[in-house]
């Protein structure tokens, strides 16, 4: 197969597992980190198929979407065999879309600049309005709160506990949105950090300006 044809029958495949997701991970997030991961990869001279390739696998192997991490790991393989893409490609995309999530607080560092820019991409959609819709589109799926003051942000989290515990909207700025603007790897990344982790900010000194009365 050509390189856009293992392209768009992996973009079918993607879209055939997600297009439903409710928490965050639909079709059209996966569509838009592969955008910015794209043009990320051109800015930085990178290899701009492996980064579309990583861009649109990386979230059908999380654990939230499947019975377990492994499984779902074997299911990004599997299909990756059955349409013949080669052993190099396979293994470094395999390598990109089991390390980068932000489960350790985005350690260790990636070890590829493929690695590094589809990290940035997806971090960039958890950004900005984009990211403000999802943190309550994603809490409203786990039947968490948006606000209560009794229930306090983390400063530092278990990763295994990470995604396990009730928390709320609102915390989850704290715990982990207001972070990644100090972890871009890429120069365009911070860029276009910059302006998202702003909107943030904007957003909950609003919310707190309504829910105070102020
Ligand atoms: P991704 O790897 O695509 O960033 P995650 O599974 O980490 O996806 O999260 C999906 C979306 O839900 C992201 O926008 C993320 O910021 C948000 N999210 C993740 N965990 C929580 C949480 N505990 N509470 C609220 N929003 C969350
Ligand atoms: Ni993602």
């Amino acid at each position: 197969m050509k390189k856009n044809e293992i392209i768009s029958t992996t973009e079918k495949f993607v879209y055939e597992q997600l297009h439903d997701d409710a928490s965050g991970h639909d079709w059209w997030h996966i569509h838009r980190v592969t955008n910015i991961a794209k043009n990320i990869a051109a800015k930085e001279k990178a290899d701009i198929f492996l980064c579309e390739m990583a861009a649109l696998l990386h979230d059908i192997a999380d654990e939230k979407l499947n019975i377990s991490e492994e499984e779902g790991i074997n299911k990004v393989r599997d299909f990756l065999l059955s349409i013949n893409v080669d052993e190099e490609y396979i293994s470094k995309i395999m390598e990109i879309i089991t390390t980068m999530s932000f489960k350790g607080g985005g350690q260790p560092p990636m070890k590829t600049l493929e690695g590094m820019i589809v990290q940035d991409a997806d971090r960039l959609d958890a950004m900005g309005a984009i990211g403000i819709a999802r943190t309550f589109a994603y809490s409203g799926s786990k039947n968490q709160l948006i606000y209560h003051p009794d229930i306090k942000p983390v400063e530092k989290l278990d990763p295994e506990q990470y995604r396990k515990r009730k928390s709320t909207a609102i915390n989850h700025f704290y715990e982990k949105l207001f972070k990644l603007k100090d972890l871009m790897n890429t120069e365009m990344g911070k860029k276009m950090a910059e302006s998202r982790h702003q909107y943030m900010k904007d957003y909950i000194e609003t919310f707190f300006n309504e829910w105070e009365l102020e």
